[in-house]
């Protein structure tokens, strides 16, 4: 027998599905015949959704009349499509030229190292989202790292520990 509970949360299942097709239905139309649509409604979906989950990948094919395979091809082509949902904090690793040559590769690493410690002491994987970005536009302060908006610059791998010790408020 179901509980009240489980109907409580079917039916909140239910309407986002149906809140989910109607904005995907939406966004489609918005975009219709226009050339290179598939990405402007994948970036709109992306900022509508976080990400682009299966489902609302599987309906905007039905929607379109085209193939998820077509769908798959354009996301993972383009790398600043997600396939799973964000982390709670995101970290941006400038790559550009400037940052690169200031060892933004050794701050990369030593992010991944710390990350994996985190992890293995039980912060839950996938809290800290990182990425890599081209120039954001701030290489006098190289090699330079966006955490939530905010952006760190100058840094040493030895400082990445800090600012992520700081983020969790720990
Ligand atoms: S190359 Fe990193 S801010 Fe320009």
């Amino acid at each position: 027998m179901k509980t009240k509970s489980a109907d409580a949360e079917l039916g909140s299942l239910l309407d986002w599905v149906e809140g989910m097709r109607k904005r995907v239905r939406e966004i489609a139309r918005e975009w219709e015949g226009r050339e290179g649509n598939l990405i402007m409604i994948l970036h709109a979906i992306q900022n509508e959704f976080g990400y682009v989950p299966r489902g609302v990948a599987n309906e905007l094919a039905r929607e379109m009349g085209i193939s998820m395979a077509r769908i798959y091809e354009v996301i993972t082509f383009y790398h600043y499509f997600r396939l799973t949902p964000p982390g709670s904090h995101t970290v941006q690793v400038c790559m550009g030229t400037a940052c690169y040559l200031k060892g933004a590769e050794k701050l990369h690493g030593e992010l991944e190292r710390q990350l994996k410690l985190m992890e293995a002491s039980g912060v839950r994987k996938g809290e800290f989202h990182v990425e890599n970005v081209r120039c954001i536009g701030c290489c006098g302060m190289a090699p330079a790292v966006v955490m939530d908006g905010d952006t760190h610059g100058r840094l040493c791998p030895d400082a990445v520990k800090d600012i992520l010790k700081r983020k969790r408020g720990k």
